[in-house]
């Protein structure tokens, strides 16, 4: 219906409509002055209307816009009634209201997300409608990799937009990895001094020759960090930090030697890395390594309060793909093995992780990590991302840990969304909208108790062969409106989804895509400078990514 993507739970049309006009004012009750503040600078800015502050709901006039809290809802649950009244949105909480007048944004048609108006005389009418509406999963995330190639603060703060124009409500922050570490840490300034660039860039995947022979680099100041959390808040979105240990660390390591295992490797000679894979290059298991993350830590739980949104008592530790070479290669993580009485280096991993556990835990925090975290055993309050299949998941949520479920062979957006000669730097597995579109986050193997424990669902976003935000828009554009769909919508099972149906509405929304700049795949294939002719992907189907 009128191309409303994510599509709500229940719509039932009238036969009028409510346009707005230079004398429409709108009303923000009591709880929702936010969402009154965002809808009518966007609304101002699109549609040159001045929608003045009305006094009371009766100011709507039957040409106006009214935002209310009703306790009857549930929280991020609303109703959107238009009428001869005018437009009401109704919401369980201020996020409900959001959502709902991203919905109203929706229907005044793909105009309304310009930041200027055309100049044309047009009409903006919403149609008489009521729609009640509310998310399936309380977790729909975006996770954006600003490690391997840095995304600038406005292009963050323009993804959080995206993300709330899809109904999205969790931006997961890959902050370091071993091409770069991405967030200012006061005590340990040379973590962005030179944690925070490279000199040079693997162009392509793995296996390319090719490269960027320039320096690439950036980082968030802590000031920057604030405003992204705000910005996000404000449109109803948490920032989960990702601060990655025990792998995923040679940037840190090359800040600080001391951190590497400098009995195995001489640590002074490695610089922050400049092509993808897994890296053998991880942290030593030292009482300085702890004290080091700690620190870090702290600082980063300053900069993102526990009370700022729903889930944001979550901190992500990484926790993923960390090699054990040089841990089976060093006295020093040797002798530690055997103080703590282990029996191998994943034992060693399972301790590294449970220490950070119990430290966000004695902090009123929650840790989340990939699912290898499930190895070792966990606190019972820590989280899975299960991005190796549905496997970890199931596992974790049997063993009553909560779940975002992210599988790459179903949403990890790197990978190619067509099998032809012209996708960009093509990777890992074919996944074209109608696959993201057929994705189903809880597997059928969970009982519905066990299924409880799946907190949503997430996209993840890994930029080793992204090297700008066109590029992040045309990998993630436009399977992320599918996306959202999955996360907000109670659609049918995968294969009865009427997949035609979305296509439909996806016309409009190409259109809504426009207006906001985002440079998606268009469905017959990529524009000519969308390609990246001759630079070598990784085109083996069914090979794990980040190999
Ligand atoms: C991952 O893709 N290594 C979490």
């Amino acid at each position: 219906m009128n191309g409303l993507i994510p599509a709500p739970r229940n719509v039932v049309a009238g036969s009028g409509e409510v346009r707005l006009t230079a004398r429409s004012q709108l009303y923000a009750c009591t709880g929702t002055e936010g969402v009154g503040h965002w809808l009518r600078t966007v609304l101002r800015e699109a549609t040159g209307l001045p929608l003045r502050e009305g006094r009371e709901l009766d100011d709507t006039d039957g040409d106006g816009v009214g935002l209310r809290l009703d306790p009857e809802l549930g929280p991020e649950e609303y109703r959107l009634v238009s009428d001869w009244s005018g437009v009401l949105v109704e919401g369980g909480n201020a996020a409900g209201v959001f959502w709902g007048a991203q919905t109203l944004r929706q229907f005044l048609g793909p105009d309304a997300y310009r930041r200027a108006p055309l100049g044309r005389d047009r009409i903006w009418a919403v149609p008489h409608v009521t729609i009640e509406d509310s998310p399936r999963f309380l977790w729909r995330g975006l996770m954006l990799d600003v490690a391997r190639h840095f995304l600038p603060k406005d292009q963050v703060l323009r993804y959080l937009d995206l993300m709330a124009a899809h109904k999205l409500n969790v931006f997961h922050f890959h902050l370091t990895d071993d091409q770069g570490w991405r967030i200012e840490i006061e005590r340990h300034p040379r973590l962005t001094e030179v944690g925070s660039w490279r000199a040079r860039t693997k162009f392509g995947h793995r296996a390319s020759p090719l490269w960027e022979e320039k320096p690439h680099g950036g980082y968030y100041t802590k000031d920057d960090i604030r405003e992204i959390v705000a910005y996000a808040a404000e449109r109803h979105i948490t920032v989960v930090p990702e601060i990655d240990i025990p792998g995923h660390s040679q940037a840190a390591i090359a800040a600080y030697p001391e951190l590497g295992n400098t009995d195995v490797i001489d640590t002074t000679s490695l610089t922050v890395w400049d092509t993808w894979g897994i890296n053998k290059n991880v942290l030593a298991p030292t009482d300085n390594t702890l004290r080091f993350y700690e620190g870090v830590l702290e600082e980063v739980l300053e900069l993102f309060p526990a009370e700022a949104a729903p889930f944001s008592a979550f901190v992500h530790i990484g926790g993923d793909e960390c090699a054990k070479d040089q841990w089976k290669a060093s006295a020093t993580a040797q002798a530690r093995l055997r103080e703590l009485g282990l029996a191998d280096e994943d034992a060693l991993q399972s301790w590294f992780v449970r220490h950070f556990d119990n430290w966000l835990t004695a902090r009123g925090r929650r840790l989340i990590g990939w699912d290898e975290i499930l190895q070792g055993g966990l606190a019972p309050g820590a989280a899975v991302s299960s991005w190796r299949g549905y496997a970890g998941g199931i596992t974790a949520a049997r063993a009553g840990h909560d779940v975002v479920m992210c599988p790459e062979q179903q949403v990890y957006l790197d990978h190619r969304q067509d099998g032809g000669p012209d996708e960009p730097v093509p990777i890992g597995y074919v996944r074209t909208l109608e696959d993201v579109y057929r994705f189903e986050p809880v597997p059928r193997e969970l009982t519905p108790e066990e299924a409880r424990h799946v907190l949503g669902t997430q996209a993840n976003v890994w930029t080793e062969v992204m090297e700008d935000h066109a590029r992040v828009d045309y990998q993630t554009f436009p399977r992320l409106a599918a996306f959202a769909e999955v996360a907000w919508s109670r659609l049918p099972a995968p294969a009865e989804r009427d997949f035609a149906e979305f296509e439909r509405r996806m016309t409009v929304h190409y259109r809504v895509l426009d207006a906001l700049g985002v440079g998606y795949r268009p469905p017959s294939g990529p524009r000519p400078w969308q390609r990246r002719p001759g630079v070598l992907g990784r085109p083996i189907e069914g090979a794990p990514p980040n190999v």
